[in-house]
C-alpha cells in the first residue's frame, strides 16, 4: 500500500508502462497483456498487472502533467520496488520533419517546469533516458521497420500558453516534440537509480496545426505499444 496506490505487496511487476490516461491503462491491459488483473482504482487511476510473452508487466495510469506523474513514479519505485519505467504517451510535433503518427523517443527532456530546478537550488539538471532502454528500443524499432525519431523533447507544465508561439524558442534549439511528463520521470529515475524511457506518438503538430483522427492515433499507438513491450522485456527487471 502507498498513499495513492492500493496494491498489496507483490501485485506490481518490476517493469511498468505508464500511460497518462487511466482508461488507456485498461485498454493496454485488455489488449496486450495476458491474465491482467486490476490492483488499483484509487482516484480512478487504474493499474493492472499481467504478462507479456510470459514476463510480468504492469501498466499504471499517471494522470496529466508532472506533479501527478511524479506521485505515481515515486510510489512505484519507493513502495513497490519498480526498476524499469516506460512512459507511453502522445506529443505535439515542434519540427517539420516530425510528422503526425511518427513514434518519438525522448533521449532527454527539457522543461519549463520549476519541478526540476527546484530540486537543484535553481541550477539546471539534464533529465536523460536510460541508455540500456534507449539502445534496446532503437534496435527493436529497426527490426520492426519503425522509423523512430530520437532526440530532445520538451516537458511542459502548460498545454495552453499565454504566448501561442513560445514553442518556437524550443524548436529553434532542435527540440522535437512537446509533452508534459518525461522530465519528472527521468529526474526521479536518476535520483532512485532505476531505468526510465519515454516513447510518444505524435498526435498533433504545432508546426502544421494538424491533428490526428482517433483511427490514426490507434494505428500509431499499436506500433508504440509493441515497441514499449518488446523493449521492457529486453532489460533486466
Ligand atoms: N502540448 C503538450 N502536450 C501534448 C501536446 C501538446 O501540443 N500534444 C500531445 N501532448
Amino acid at each position: 500500500m502507498s498513499i495513492h496506490i492500493a496494491a498489496p505487496e507483490g501485485a506490481i511487476a518490476p517493469r511498468v508502462l505508464l500511460p497518462g490516461d487511466p482508461l488507456r491503462a485498461k485498454f493496454i491491459a485488455e489488449n496486450y497483456l495476458d491474465d491482467a488483473k486490476k490492483y488499483n482504482d484509487v482516484r480512478g487511476m487504474y493499474g493492472f498487472t499481467g504478462t507479456y510473452k510470459g514476463i510480468p508487466v504492469t501498466v499504471q495510469g499517471t494522470g496529466m502533467g508532472m506533479p501527478s506523474h511524479a506521485i505515481y513514479v515515486h510510489e512505484l519505485i519507493n513502495s513497490y520496488g519498480v526498476k524499469t519505467l516506460v512512459r507511453v504517451g502522445s506529443c505535439g510535433s515542434l519540427q517539420p520533419e516530425v510528422k503526425i503518427r511518427d513514434v518519438v523517443m525522448g533521449l532527454s527532456a527539457s522543461t519549463n517546469s520549476s519541478m526540476v530546478p527546484q530540486r537543484f537550488n535553481g541550477m539546471s539538471f539534464a533529465p536523460t533516458a536510460d541508455w540500456q532502454l534507449v539502445s534496446k528500443a532503437a534496435e527493436r524499432a529497426a527490426e520492426l521497420g519503425l522509423n523512430l525519431k530520437c532526440g530532445n523533447i520538451l516537458s511542459s507544465d502548460t498545454f495552453y500558453d499565454e504566448d501561442p508561439d513560445i514553442w518556437k524558442l524550443w524548436a529553434k534549439y532542435g527540440v522535437m516534440a512537446v509533452e508534459m511528463e518525461a522530465a519528472a520521470l527521468y529526474t526521479l529515475a536518476a535520483r532512485f537509480g532505476v531505468k526510465a524511457l519515454c516513447l510518444l506518438t505524435v498526435s498533433d503538430s504545432l508546426v502544421t496545426k494538424e491533428v490526428t483522427t482517433s483511427e490514426e492515433r490507434e494505428k500509431t499507438f499499436t506500433q508504440m505499444m509493441e515497441l514499449a513491450l518488446e523493449t521492457v522485456i529486453r532489460v533486466e527487471g
